[in-house]
């Protein structure tokens, strides 16, 4: 089986390392790529085709991981060219998901819940050829949730309505213990009931989100633009309290 890779960043480094099968080869290119890439595709030892169109064109599974914005002119470019399954990896919305369904035949939409060099990352997939790929559970957890291209997208933004609305309240909790001076027992009286390592994920969550919050915003904004039809009114109070 060929495994051809659009994009060779830190997602298909992590991918070809932790795929590692006899019968599996891993396929990319360095056409125009910055001298970062090149030397990752170096290291990582895997097979180097001229073009990205040979790429697509020999894959049996074509994996897009190349950034938000690209996604979808990565999927115009080579999407028609890919014979096998095309599994796009890129944090996009549904909407673009479904963009990128109409420039290739055998779409898979797929996620990354976790950081790839986490220990334990899930793989979700959604889409008609998607049990195709459940042999990759051997290598890395994955999980399918429907048939419907789109599916994982969403997914993906109903988790986001959870996780960065809860950011931001945290961030107002703990201002709140900050003026009475409780903020260690904020944490600990937390710790009792939502488990040992609340403290560590809470700071790491509102360091995440202060240091980033324009792009947090921009991400609440996409969820209330996609869910539109509904109400949505903690996620508004989220964003009014990012942007004061
Ligand atoms: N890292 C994670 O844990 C994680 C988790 C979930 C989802 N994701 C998503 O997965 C995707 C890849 O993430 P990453 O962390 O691997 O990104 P990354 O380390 O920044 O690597 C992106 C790679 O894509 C290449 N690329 C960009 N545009 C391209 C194009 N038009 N044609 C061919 N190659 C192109 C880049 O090459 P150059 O260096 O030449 O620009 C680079 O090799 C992103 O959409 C990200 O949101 C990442």
């Amino acid at each position: 089986m060929i495994i051809g890779f659009i994009g060779f960043g830190e997602v298909s480094r992590n991918l070809v390392n932790r795929i590692s099968s006899p019968e599996i080869t891993f396929i990319t290119s360095t056409e125009n790529r910055s001298p970062e890439t090149i030397e990752r595709v170096k290291k990582s030892n895997i097979k180097v085709l001229d073009t990205f169109s040979q790429v697509a064109a020999s894959s049996d599974i074509l994996i897009s991981a190349t950034s938000p914005k690209n996604a979808l002119s990565v999927a115009g470019d080579y999407g028609k060219l890919a014979k096998g399954v095309y599994l796009d990896l890129n944090n996009i919305s549904p909407d673009t998901t479904l963009e990128i369904s109409k420039h290739v035949d055998n779409l898979i939409d797929g996620a990354i819940i976790g950081k790839i060099s986490s220990s334990n990352p899930v793989l979700y997939l959604s889409g008609r050829g998607a049990s195709d790929l459940l042999f990759l559970n051997d290598f890395i957890e994955t999980k399918i949730i429907s048939d419907k291209v789109g599916d994982v997208s969403r997914l993906k933004l109903l988790r986001s309505i959870y996780t960065k609305t809860l950011s931001v309240l945290l961030i107002e909790a703990l201002e709140t213990a900050g003026e009475y001076g409780l903020e260690d027992e904020f944490f600990d009286i937390l710790t009792l009931t939502e488990g040992e390592n609340f403290r560590e994920k809470s700071l790491s969550r509102i360091s995440g989100t202060r240091k980033n919050f324009k792009r947090k915003s921009e991400e609440l904004n996409e969820i209330i633009e996609y869910f539109d039809q509904n109400e949505l009114i903690m996620v508004k109070a989220a964003l009014k309290k990012l942007n004061l």
